[in-house]
């Protein structure tokens, strides 16, 4: 299997997960960027997987947002290009200043090519907190909070067992496994 990505914390979990061997872009000598066009994660997903997809070896592309219900469900698919990097966090602490209601959740797309095109998602629930708190991770981890300890607070084995992630991929692991 290809993984659609070069990003190495990807790549682990991914291996970690599914317990299969798989192969980064740059293994396979693909130099893939496409233009994420897509006007939700499935969308973005499928553009990603389906620009590696050669006809023979199955690939693996995710894409993963963060939705803010006050927020009409921004940054949603657009997580990655909310705000200039190192402003993103700000920029939700800022829009959410005296709003109540800060629920949240993470959702996660993967789109697995082989023979057929198969959408696996994950999603997990929390609260935007209304500072960083936390010092792991990445993205809006320190912002995120679930059941009392932001992303950030977890250690990467805690937020790995739980992440939208962790429970898009094992869909994918019970799919690979009854096949
Ligand atoms: P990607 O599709 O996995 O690259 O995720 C897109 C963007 O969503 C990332 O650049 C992050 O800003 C945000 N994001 C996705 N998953 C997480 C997470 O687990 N923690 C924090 N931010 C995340």
């Amino acid at each position: 299997m290809i993984a659609a990505t070069n990003n190495p914390g990807k790549l682990r979990e991914i291996r970690e997960i599914l317990g299969v061997n798989i192969k980064s872009l740059s293994d396979v000598g693909v130099v893939s960027d496409p233009e994420e066009t897509g006007i939700n994660l499935k969308d973005n997903a499928f553009i990603k997987a389906n620009a590696v997809y050669n006809g023979s070896e199955p690939v693996f592309a995710d894409d993963s947002g963060l939705f803010i219900k006050a927020l009409g469900g921004e940054p949603g698919v657009n997580s990655a290009r909310y705000a200039e990097p190192g402003h993103r966090r700000e920029k939700v602490l800022r829009l959410l200043d005296g709003v109540e209601d800060r629920s949240a959740y993470f959702e996660t797309v993967i789109c697995y090519i082989d023979d057929n095109v198969h959408f696996f998602s994950g999603r997990i629930d929390g609260v935007i907190t209304r500072e960083n708190r936390g010092v792991n991770g990445f993205g809006y981890d320190s912002i995120f909070e679930y059941n009392g300890k932001t992303f950030a607070e977890m250690t990467d084995e805690e937020k790995n067992k739980i992440s939208h992630r962790k429970k898009a991929l094992e869909k994918l692991k019970e799919y690979l496994e009854g096949n």
